[in-house]
């Protein structure tokens, strides 16, 4: 059977929702003043740039209500000003989720640039200083989704968005990207012939980022460093034993800077070579499970061999909205995120609704709970009701 357990998640969704959100205990502090750690024990939850689905990405705000909201990991884009800082910024141009176009005295810069093997015109960050940045706004991506807070926000740079982590009441990690590096490291220049990964690693360090997969250090500060550009990864996999995640595009996408096809790069004989680099794969969920007219066909077995090779899969991107639901969830994401964790069995999951994804986790498992607020009781006790049901459900 498909999806079983499930309705009763559903129902007790909807007694969590009545009762409001305190339910589920929020990040908070010990009492003993020692950060409540990174929970390990379940797939992780990665807020894609921040809680974009309900505030405009990688701002501030949409990263502190990720954290709010129970984001094991912040996800973020790292580009660069013309003036070499970087910054935290999805697309290379800025055109689609800020104000740049009302801004008169930008109206020149304007540019085509090849990326990627497509040209490209708009406004690119390589193409204006930090302080130029900081004069735009930032605004939501898609019109569908929550419009108030356009305008409200600026562009954050890497190290602000280090300092909301570091600054969290509970351990809290980081999933920043060595964005288009390629495109970067041809309109960029540093002093003294640093590259673009250089000044990502040097961040890094300058906030104590380090250690190997679980280790003390990692459990302090946890990180994924992720890219779709292998020779980023390789690059920097002799300055940094902290994890790499190897993200993988869209069938039809070569890599920018190796150029090779989806069939290259995952295949056995590359998933061995990787993984002397990385400690997991970060694929299109389209990819693991092709889908056609809307509706999931047969997964592949992308998945099971890429655990055969110890690598963890951490698919993107989960949203809720019906638009992105495909037909087999019956826009319940409730049921998407039931299928990717129980059946296909991923390690974390990229969601633009972290809140959403915290809330079904803790209902379907719970993490073992020793706080002694006041929200722990009432917490208990719905746990006890969610595994009396579900266990109902098996018979
Ligand atoms: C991009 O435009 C330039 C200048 O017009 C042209 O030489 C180049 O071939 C174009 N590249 C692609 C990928 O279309
Ligand atoms: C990393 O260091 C080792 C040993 O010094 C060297 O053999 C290897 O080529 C280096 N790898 C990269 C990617 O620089
Ligand atoms: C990338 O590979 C494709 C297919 O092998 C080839 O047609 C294309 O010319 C290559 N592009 C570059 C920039 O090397």
């Amino acid at each position: 059977m498909r999806f079983t357990g499930f309705i009763p998640l559903l129902f007790l969704s909807l007694i969590a929702g009545c009762a409001a959100r305190p339910i589920y205990p929020l990040p908070s502090k010990n009492a003993d003043g020692k950060k409540q750690p990174l929970q390990t024990s379940r797939p992780y939850n990665i807020a894609h740039r921040g809680s974009n689905g309900e505030i405009p990405e990688e701002t501030a705000a949409a990263y502190m209500r990720a954290i709010e909201e129970g984001a094991d990991f912040i996800e973020t884009d790292i580009l660069s000003s013309k003036d070499g800082v970087l910054i935290c910024f999805h697309d290379v141009t800025l055109d689609d989720t800020t104000d740049v176009a009302e801004h008169k005295e930008f109206a020149n810069r304007k540019r085509t640039y090849e990326v990627q093997g497509v040209n490209t015109t708009g406004f690119f960050s390589v193409d204006f200083s930090l302080k130029e940045l900081k004069k735009l706004r930032v605004k939501q991506r898609y019109s569908f989704r929550d419009q108030q807070y356009n305008g409200k926000f600026s562009i954050i740079t890497f190290e602000e968005f280090i300092a909301i982590a570091l600054d969290a009441s509970r351990v809290v990690g980081i999933y920043p990207e060595i964005k288009n590096p390629v495109l970067i490291n041809q309109h960029v220049k540093w002093a003294g012939g640093k590259k673009f990964e250089d000044k990502f690693m040097e961040t890094l360090n300058k906030y104590g980022y380090r250690g190997s997969y679980m280790s003390e250090d990692w459990l302090k500060q946890p990180i994924f460093i992720q890219s779709f550009a292998p020779t980023s990864l390789v690059y920097i996999s002799n300055m940094t034993d902290s994890p790499k995640i190897f993200l993988i595009d869209d069938i039809t996408i070569p890599t920018q800077d190796t150029n090779q096809s989806y069939w290259e790069i995952t295949s056995d004989a590359y998933l061995d070579y990787i993984n002397d680099y990385v400690i997991g794969i970060g694929p299109w969920k389209d990819t693991v499970v092709p889908v056609i007219n809307n509706y999931l066909q047969t997964p592949t077995d992308l998945v099971a061999r890429a655990h055969a090779h110890d690598l963890q899969v951490h698919p993107y991107t989960y949203r809720n909205e019906n638009l992105f639901l495909h037909f087999n969830f019956h826009q319940d994401e409730y049921e998407e995120y039931d299928y990717w964790i129980n059946k296909i069995g991923v390690d974390g999951l990229f969601t633009d609704f972290t809140g959403s994804l915290h809330h079904f986790q803790e209902l379907s498992s719970p993490l073992s709970l020793d706080q002694s607020d006041e929200n722990s009781k009432a917490s208990k006790l719905l746990h006890k009701i969610a595994s009396l049901v579900s266990s109902y459900g098996k018979v």
